[in-house]
């Protein structure tokens, strides 16, 4: 071979291996193989007569095509995109029966759609800007998570919310008394941002702050909360992050500025979930529901970082930490109302603008148990990580289907630790058919083998176990015994129950 036929050669070879490992982490997303599967919970609530917005989540092979039996009047769906959409004006439960279909068979699925007083009857799910990205948020970045998030699968797993943290803003208020946007960063305003996602079945939620300035010194709401609340309204909002920066301690003033945010919100034309963002320091989980919230921080900022107190540096606290603290709360959290220990952090690997200092990332089995605790307590699962870029490792951790169905099972009980030893904890998610999810999970850096029995831990049904990670059922016969190895600091999930 001559030499310029050698270097063409070598070129190509160069840039089939790029391509090849660009679509490794995302076209070939297993989501978009084999039968459809509606991956939708089972139930989604909006208030009434305001617009309605519901992607039906659908792995499998494309091109796929939906249809709905009794969707409410008011309500349509679009065959080809899965994109139900409308106003519905009468208040009640509308059980709709979801189909999907492609080449290889067909999906069917029940949705109840409550038009109610209530929003997030499930845990919300979807990803946000600040554990990466911090200050340096843009529309690029977040059109092009949109498009990243429907090509690796997020999207047909239930991800829904985009949400747009601190800095979107710009430092003062306007002579005409609006916030303003950052131009540079949103050029063309956040109402593009909105019909942008939402032509694609996505819900765009913003951030503010209950005072003059928010966390990172640009504009807060505080005293126009009316103003703030139409104006996100009229750019199709659908989610709002409260931030409780430079403002009194007080609890009975906390409640009050959450309160007067919480009604403006809910007095606009839209159904705008509220997120209650105080850090779990005058307990809002006993409130935040009261003054119209939907879920509440627990605890100070996470940290990529598998264990550390928040006496350190920055105050980001340790994955394990946030776990203590959320531990207790399980009573306060369910439909419409959920403990948040904050966003997740799978993935960022260390890479991270703001919660990124001095954190040195954790295991991918650390990130795994880290995403299945979530889970099972409930939590919102929003992802933090850079999603346009992730390798496969980290996208098979966010696209675990069984995880997240037992995330978003409409009972909506948070689970509790029914043990808690000196390496291993066991915890219990009650589902909505009968049905137990148990989580067997090693805090320690050594292997642990646990022995479940009827005395250690009570009311479970030993008869038949399921094992998410193997996807085998175990029948324990008569033995009524069960015996689990734990690698360092893994977590396995079990279903027990027919
Ligand atoms: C913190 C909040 C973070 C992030 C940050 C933005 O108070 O807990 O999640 O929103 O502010 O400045």
């Amino acid at each position: 071979m001559n030499k310029p036929y050698f270097i063409a050669f070598l070129l190509s070879l160069v840039l089939l291996v790029a391509s090849f490992s660009v679509s490794a982490g995302n076209a070939t997303s297993k989501v978009f193989k084999g039968k459809p599967c509606i991956n939708s919970p089972q139930i989604t609530g909006n208030y009434p007569s305001t617009p309605f917005l519901f992607y039906i989540p659908t792995s499998g092979q494309r091109p796929m095509k939906w249809s709905a039996d009794k969707l409410p009047k008011g309500l349509k769906l679009d065959s080809s995109t899965g994109i139900i959409s409308g106003t519905v004006t009468f208040k009640g439960d509308y059980t709709v029966t979801l189909k999907a279909e492609n080449a290889l068979g067909v999906s069917v699925k029940k949705l109840v759609i409550r038009i109610g007083d209530e929003l997030l009857l499930t845990p919300p799910m979807g990803w946000n800007s600040w554990n990466t990205f911090g200050r340096h948020l843009t529309e690029e970045l977040v059109l092009q998570t949109a498009d990243a998030m429907i090509a690796n699968g997020m999207r047909d797993l239930g991800y829904s919310y985009i949400n747009i943290d601190d800095f979107w803003q710009l430092p003062e208020r306007g002579a005409d008394g609006h916030l303003q946007i950052d131009k540079t960063k949103f050029p063309r305003g956040i109402k593009y941002v909105a019909d942008y996602l939402h032509e694609r079945g996505f819900k765009l939620g913003i951030y503010s702050d209950a005072a003059d300035k928010t966390c990172g010194g640009v504009c807060g709401s505080y005293g126009y909360e009316e103003t703030d609340a139409k104006d996100f309204a009229s750019w199709g909002v659908d989610l709002l992050k409260y931030d409780y920066c430079n403002a009194p301690v007080g609890r009975v003033e906390a409640m009050k500025r959450y309160a007067k945010m919480g009604k403006a919100l809910r007095a606009t034309s839209r159904s705008i979930v509220y997120s209650v963002c105080e850090w779990g320091q005058r307990e809002p989980w006993k409130w935040a529901k009261q003054v119209g919230g939907h879920l509440w921080r627990v605890s100070g900022d996470i940290g990529d970082v598998w264990y550390r107190d928040a006496n350190h540096i920055g105050g980001l606290r340790g994955i394990l930490n946030i776990l203590e603290i959320n531990a207790p709360l399980s009573e306060y959290a369910g439909p419409s109302g959920w403990n948040d220990p904050d966003m997740l952090v799978v993935g960022i690997a260390g890479k991270s603008m703001s919660i990124g200092y001095e954190s040195e990332g954790c295991t991918q089995e650390q990130y795994k148990s880290h995403f299945s605790l979530w889970c099972m307590m409930a939590s919102p699962l929003l992802s933090g990580n850079d999603v346009r870029n992730m390798n496969d490792s980290t996208l098979n951790v966010l696209l675990d289907a069984d995880l997240i169905a037992i995330n978003q099972d409409v009972l909506g009980k948070q689970a509790e630790r029914s043990i808690r030893s000196d390496h291993y904890d066991i915890w219990v998610k009650p589902l909505v058919d009968g049905r137990k999810a148990v989580a067997c999970f090693n805090r320690a850096s050594s292997p642990q083998t646990v022995i479940m029995n009827e005395n250690t831990v009570t009311d479970l049904s030993f008869e038949q176990i399921y094992c998410l990670e193997d996807h085998l059922i175990k029948n324990s016969g008569d033995s009524k015994e069960f015996i689990i190895k734990l690698a360092p600091y893994q977590c396995k999930v079990y279903i027990f129950g027919k």
